[in-house]
């Protein structure tokens, strides 16, 4: 009798036509197998900090900057606090001429907070028929630091491009929509004078943003152009396990060059390196692998940044 072994006996694979589903059962072992794989793969590709074996090094929340707007510096003129918090109706009517460019938009052509870009803020733009949940308040000097300062995090920003006259203006305007609004008291007005310096007039000065200032430095860098390039040149054409190390770390070779150069402290040890790179990571040219580096490998990378450091003299110019 023939011995050979047919998969076909232990197996009847017409049954998987007829019932499809079964094959599932066979092949699910599999299935998971793979899975398990492809998974494992993912997971130890990640590029996540909480693979980091260094520490990143946090910078204290206000030393980060946030992004300013650009303002031209301007000369604003003293102001007579008492006489301009009293309405006129020219001032009204300038006011309402502001309202309607302005404001109207969201809060409405009669102020009740149901103008059209306004329709999908939250929170929505403040009636001001209404004085319930002013977060200011309705007063003439709340309003005043409302139009100063914007309400930080919604859609109501900052105006404090408009002269001084023309926001008491506005703002007398929009007490004329108001059936009842809260009155300032001289003290009021007078501590509205004296936090804004209305009466002394103010000169602000021209600012740009952090990252115009940025490029700004990048320009001035200027002179050291050549030691970035030297070093970037330095860092390509190094070879063996360095050059290993380095492809491991580095992403873009003249952006680190660019932030080694300019780097103030990365030169006092390992620890101060991981600081100067952590918080700005990937965009200076370091990938976060960096942050998980053996001691050892740490090691070894910094002193080969070091020795090309001193190589090639490249203490920044400035
Ligand atoms: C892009 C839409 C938008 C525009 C334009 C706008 N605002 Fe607002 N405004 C808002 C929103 C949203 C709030 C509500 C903020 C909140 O509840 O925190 C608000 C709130 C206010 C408040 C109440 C602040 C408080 O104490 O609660 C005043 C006053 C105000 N706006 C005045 C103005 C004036 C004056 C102008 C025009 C110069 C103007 N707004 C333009 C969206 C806008």
């Amino acid at each position: 009798m023939e011995n050979k072994f047919r998969p076909e006996d232990e197996i009847n694979y017409k049954d998987f036509l007829k019932n499809p589903l079964r094959l599932f059962a066979v092949v699910y072992p599999y299935l998971i197998m793979l899975i398990i794989v492809v998974g494992m793969y993912w997971v130890f590709n990640l590029d996540n900090a909480y693979l980091n074996t260094q520490q990143k090094q946090l910078l204290a929340r206000d030393t980060v900057a946030p992004e300013i707007p650009m303002q031209k510096g301007a000369m604003m003129e003293g102001v007579n606090v008492k006489e301009i918090s009293v309405p006129s109706a020219e001032m009204i009517a300038k006011g309402a001429e502001l309202y309607k460019a302005n404001c109207s938009s969201c809060h409405g052509n009669e102020g009740k907070g149901d103008g059209i870009a306004g329709a999908g803020l939250n929170p929505k733009p403040r009636n001001f028929t209404d004085l319930q949940g002013w977060k200011n308040g309705a007063q003439l000097s709340h309003m005043w630091k409302t139009l100063e300062e914007g309400i930080p995090g919604t859609g109501m920003v900052a105006y404090n491009y408009l002269t001084v006259v023309d926001r008491f203006a506005l703002i007398h305007y929009m007490h004329s929509l108001m059936p009842d609004f809260p009155k300032d008291s001289d003290s009021d007005l007078e501590a509205l004078d004296l936090a804004y310096s209305l009466s002394e007039g103010k000169v602000t000065s021209n600012q740009i943003s952090v990252s115009m200032a940025m490029t700004k430095m990048n320009e001035e860098y200027g002179n050291n152009k050549t030691k970035i390039e030297q070093l970037t040149n330095e860092l390509n054409t190094v070879e063996g396990e360095i050059a290993t190390l380095l492809d491991k770390v580095i992403s873009n070779k003249e952006r680190a060059s660019v932030t080694l150069v300019h780097g103030k402290i990365w030169q006092n040890g390992t620890d101060a390196f991981i600081q100067e790179i952590s918080s700005t990571i990937n965009d200076n040219g370091f990938t976060p692998t960096t942050l998980r580096l053996t001691k050892d490998e740490l090691t070894t990378l910094h002193s080969f940044l070091l020795n090309a450091r001193n190589r090639l003299n490249l203490q920044s110019q400035s």
